[in-house]
């Protein structure tokens, strides 16, 4: 991208004040502008119709199937042309709860819990800038993908007997999307994060395996009830034994064929996936750095076995072959990626093959001592400077400092930088604070809960939040210079909302940002995108951003 040299500083727009930047509808800077795309129950193709908000009705399990889903949260924008005014968008639907969606707080039929896995999943539109707006056009291309859509596994655990159910049932959906990626290829990665809060035991005879208590399988989920109608969510049903194994993993799908199949990509490690930021490193190797969002766990990284372009000129995906890592800081700002690979025999006497140490990465990366991190979320890799940026966005529950984690409790989080060796191919890092969200407090930059994160080419890092903000703030969009710290707010969202997703126009004129979940979908503390006072319920949405004079966003 076009380095755009900035009289007075790279982040010049006025910041949004504190005292304004909270309320049921969002507030921006006044250097910039906004407008409202695809809020959940939309249209796929900016046709009439869809879902509006209305209170009393929520949308059928079969229209949902061809609506815009709720919970707005990863997405990319794939070009068409030079894709400043047109493209394909991949959206990620994380999470609905039942409240919202279907208006009650337990499905009582199995159109119920349709309703509710039809609303998760992926959006992929195509999007158009027609008269000075953005909106969704008819295209071939265009789908959604969700808990019942068929996918494939492809990998060193494809096929493994873990992935297999007795009753037979081919493999189907993604669930709980959280953070994106995106690859040289122009493919779109969907990142699987909270999906043990899908299932739970309908029948009171279930008790968890290990493995199952390390990724945090109970009785009742976070309440979806799916477990009650389907019994692919049923932990207590042996013919779908292995169904929990089928989720936790990340996904890549072609934005630009509807008719391809989605591929859980099995060399990537199954865990709470926030994300999975990929850069190119030495040797062409695709490298992804990505989070297991819990308290007290890993940073993994995966590089691909050699050259990306050599490896599809093969038949090979590059996300298919390589090395999986896992994280291990020392005090001392170095740190080692150990790798999960059943050629250690510490780990071939744990699992039997490479697919079984997959399916149990949490329990293979304990086993190697992996640092256990304050929830990582989001990582972004600077072009500007070749670090990489990891939020940890808060830990309520450490007790011991540590060097890299050194707040106990952390309540506000922090923000890592990772100096990666042999240009992102390395088994050593560097590492140091990037920033604690404390050290904030008492400035106009202040903000808690660091979560999304984007680095762009010329030196500046966005910020988004997720979690009460301090001096009364809504949860929040801020830049920050790289080089010098000075931080701005460049947009703050609505009640009881998070901002998530980011994605930019090739030109960086315009910046795509989610508000997700806002007002917890209650009417009575915001309508947006509705107008208040309308009783609408509030739906997530994507807001588009562009600078009043056109210049380059965070500028
Ligand atoms: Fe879905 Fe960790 O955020
Ligand atoms: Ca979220
Ligand atoms: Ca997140
Ligand atoms: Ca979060």
């Amino acid at each position: 991208g076009a380095t755009i040299a900035q009289a007075g500083g790279l982040v010049n727009f006025e910041s949004v004040a504190i005292a304004n930047g909270s309320g049921p509808v969002p507030t921006i800077s006044e250097d910039y502008e906004y407008q409202v795309l695809i809020p959940w129950g939309s249209t796929l193709d900016g046709s009439a119709g869809g879902y509006g908000g209305d209170p009393n009705t929520r949308p059928t399990a079969e229209e949902q199937k061809n609506l815009i889903g709720i919970g707005h949260d990863g997405m990319w924008l794939f070009p068409i042309g030079d894709g400043n005014d047109h493209g394909m968008l991949a959206i990620n639907h994380e999470f609905g709860v039942n409240t919202h969606v279907l208006g009650k707080p337990d499905p009582t039929s199995l159109e119920d819990v349709r309703l509710s896995q039809h609303a998760h999943g992926v959006s992929v539109i195509e999007i158009k800038k027609i008269g000075g707006k953005w909106q969704p056009v008819k295209s071939n291309n265009a789908r959604r993908i969700h808990v019942n859509t068929d996918v494939t596994f492809s990998g060193p655990a494809a096929g493994h007997p873990l992935l297999d159910n007795p009753a037979g049932n081919s493999p189907q959906g993604t669930v709980n999307n959280c953070a994106y990626g995106k690859t040289p290829w122009g493919t779109y990665l969907t990142c699987e994060e909270n999906f043990h809060g899908y299932f739970g035991d309908a029948t009171g005879t279930w008790t968890p395996t290990d493995a199952q208590d390390r990724y945090g399988f109970s009785t009742d989920g976070f309440g979806y009830g799916w477990q009650n109608f389907d019994p692919r969510f049923d932990l207590s049903n042996s013919d779908y034994v292995n169904e929990n194994h089928r989720f936790g993993w990340v996904v890549e799908i072609d934005p630009m064929d509807a008719t391809q199949t989605p591929v859980k990509r099995t060399a990537m490690g199954r865990f709470k996936h926030e994300g999975a930021e990929i850069t190119v490193g030495r040797g062409g190797r695709v490298v992804a750095y990505m989070g297991d969002d819990e308290r007290f766990d890993y940073i993994y990284k995966f590089v691909s076995e050699s050259n990306w372009r050599s490896m599809r000129a093969r038949g090979i995906s590059p996300l298919d072959r390589g090395k999986l890592y896992v994280a291990k800081f020392n005090d001392d700002g170095t740190g080692e990626w150990l790798e999960l690979t059943i050629d250690n025999p510490i780990l071939s006497a744990q699992f039997s093959n490479q697919g079984e140490l997959l399916v149990n990465t949490r329990l293979a990366a304990d086993t190697l001592g992996a640092t256990p991190m304050d929830r990582p979320e989001w990582a972004t890799v600077s072009d500007f400077n070749g670090k990489v940026y990891f939020a940890l966005t808060n830990n309520s529950q450490r007790t011991m400092p540590d060097a890299p984690n050194p707040l106990a409790p952390n309540p506000d989080g922090h923000i890592l930088e990772i100096d990666d060796n042999a240009r992102f191919t390395g088994t050593t890092f560097k590492w140091d604070i990037f920033i604690l969200a404390q050290d904030t407090r008492g400035t106009e930059g202040v903000f808690t809960d660091p979560d999304g994160m984007w680095a762009d080419p010329d030196g500046r890092l966005f910020i988004e939040t997720d979690g009460g903000q301090p001096d009364g703030l809504n949860n929040q969009l801020l830049v920050v210079d790289i080089s010098t710290g000075e931080i701005r707010r460049l947009f703050t969202g609505v009640f009881e909302d998070e901002i998530t997703g980011l994605t930019v126009t090739p030109d960086r004129r315009t910046l795509f940002i989610n508000t997700q979940h806002p007002g917890d979908g209650d009417p009575t503390v915001t309508n947006f995108p509705a107008n208040q006072g309308s009783g609408k319920v509030p739906r997530d949405s994507t807001i588009v951003i562009r600078r009043k004079d056109g210049g380059i966003v965070g500028s």
